[in-house]
C-alpha cells in the first residue's frame, strides 16, 4: 500500500518525502527506522529517476528519556550523535544526500544561562549546528530544519541557522492548533519558511470522530500516543456546522484552511492509502474566503486557547 502511495505522489508530482529516523509512529524499538527502509526499497525500486523528482526530509531524534534504543550511548544531540544519525538515515534511505535534515525536537526550554554571549542555545545544539554546517559543505545535506519551538526558541536557532541556504520550521497547521501571533512574527522576523503538518489533525477532522464512539481500525484509536487532537468534540462539531453551512464538508475546510494558511511554505499530508492521498490533494483545492477564515478564527478563540506551540509535540 505505502509503495502504490509513493508511486501515486509522484506522478501527480508531489515532490517531498518527509521522515525520520525514529519513524513509523508509534514509536518502537521494534519497528524503528522502517519508514525510512520503506522508502529506500521504494526508491530502489524505482531507479535513478524517483531519487532525482523526490526531495527528501528526515529527522534526528532530540534529548529525552523515551525511545532510548535510539543511538545508545549517543542518545543526546551534538556532534557525534548527529554524525551517526545521519549516517543511519542515508544507510536505511539508500541515498548519499539529504535535500533537508530536520532536528525533530530540540531542548524543550532555552539553557538556564541564557544571557549574553550565550545565544540562548544548549551547547550541545550549538555543537550540533556547526555539524550540520560540516555535513552542508560536505555535500551531504543541503538544507536544515527545525520542529516544534516556541517561538522564542525558534528565534535563537533561526539566528543560528541563518548562514545555511534552506532553513524550516516544522509545527501544526489545521483548525485545532491556531498559530501564535508571537510564532508568526518570529518566522516573518527570521526570514524562515513554515512547513505545516497534520492538516487532518492526525485524521480527526475527516469528520467521522463525530460519532464520539470508538471506530475500529483507525489510527487515532489503535495508538494512545495520537491523544493531542482527542476529547474535542465541541470544537469539531463547531468546524463541522460552519464547514456544512458553508455547502462544505469539514475536511474540505481543514484542508483549504491549512493548505492555504498565510505564512505556510507547504503541508505534510499523511494519507495512509492512495485514496486518502487523491482525497486530500483534491480537498486542498481553493482558499477560503476572508469571511470564512474570520468564521474559523472565532471558533478557534471561543473553544481553544490561542497560545503558541508548544514544544515536545513532535510525532
Ligand atoms: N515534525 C513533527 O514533529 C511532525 C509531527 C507530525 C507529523 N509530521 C509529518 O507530517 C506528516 C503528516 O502528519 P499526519 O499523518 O498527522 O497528517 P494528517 O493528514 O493530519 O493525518 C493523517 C490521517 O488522516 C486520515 N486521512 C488522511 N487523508 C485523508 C482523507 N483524504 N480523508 C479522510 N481521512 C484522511 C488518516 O487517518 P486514519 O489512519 O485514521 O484513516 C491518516 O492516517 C507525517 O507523516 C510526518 O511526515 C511531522
Amino acid at each position: 500500500v505505502a509503495f502504490s502511495v509513493l508511486d501515486r505522489a509522484l506522478e501527480r508530482g508531489l515532490s517531498w518525502v518527509d521522515t525520520s529516523e525514529v519513524y513509523p509512529t508509534p514509536f518502537d524499538a521494534r519497528t524503528q527506522g522502517d519508514s525510512e527502509r520503506l522508502i529506500g526499497r521504494w526508491l530502489a525500486g524505482r531507479g535513478g529517476d524517483a531519487r532525482d523528482r523526490i526531495r527528501i526530509s528526515t529527522k534526528m531524534a532530540g534529548p529525552g528519556t523515551d525511545q532510548p534504543w535510539i543511538r545508545g550511548p549517543l542518545r543526546a544531540i551534538g556532534r557525534a550523535a548527529l554524525r551517526l544519525a545521519v549516517e543511519g538515515c542515508l544507510g536505511r534511505l539508500g541515498v548519499e544526500r539529504l535535500d533537508v535534515f530536520t532536528l525533530h525536537w530540540p531542548y524543550p526550554d532555552p539553557p538556564e544561562q541564557a544571557s549574553p554571549p550565550h545565544d540562548g542555545l544548549h551547547e550541545a545544539e550549538r555543537e550540533t549546528i556547526a555539524a550540520l554546517s560540516e555535513l552542508r559543505d560536505e555535500g551531504v545535506v543541503a538544507g536544515v530544519g527545525v520542529c516544534n519551538l516556541p517561538p522564542e526558541r525558534l528565534a535563537d536557532f533561526a539566528s543560528a541557522l541563518s548562514y545555511l541556504k534552506t532553513s524550516w520550521t516544522q509545527a501544526p497547521v489545521n483548525l485545532l492548533t491556531p498559530i501564535s501571533d508571537a510564532e508568526r512574527e518570529t518566522r516573518a522576523r527570521h526570514g524562515i519558511a513554515l512547513v505545516g503538518y497534520s492538516p487532518l489533525a492526525h485524521g480527526v477532522l475527516s469528520g467521522r470522530y463525530l460519532t464520539r464512539g470508538p471506530i475500529s481500525g483507525d489510527r487515532l484509536h489503535r495508538h494512545g500516543f495520537l491523544r493531542r487532537y482527542r476529547d474535542r468534540h465541541a470544537v469539531i462539531e463547531a468546524f463541522d456546522v460552519l464547514a456544512r453551512d458553508s455547502g462544505m464538508t469539514l475536511p474540505e475546510l481543514a484542508m483549504r484552511h491549512a493548505a492555504h494558511h498565510p505564512g505556510v511554505a507547504g503541508i505534510l499530508i499523511g494519507p495512509g492509502r492512495v485514496d486518502q492521498l487523491e482525497g486530500a490533494v483534491a480537498l486542498a483545492g481553493d482558499p477560503l474566503d476572508a469571511s470564512l477564515e474570520a468564521a474559523v478564527a472565532e471558533i478557534q478563540a471561543r473553544f481553544l486557547n490561542t497560545g503558541t506551540v508548544s514544544a515536545g509535540h513532535a510525532g
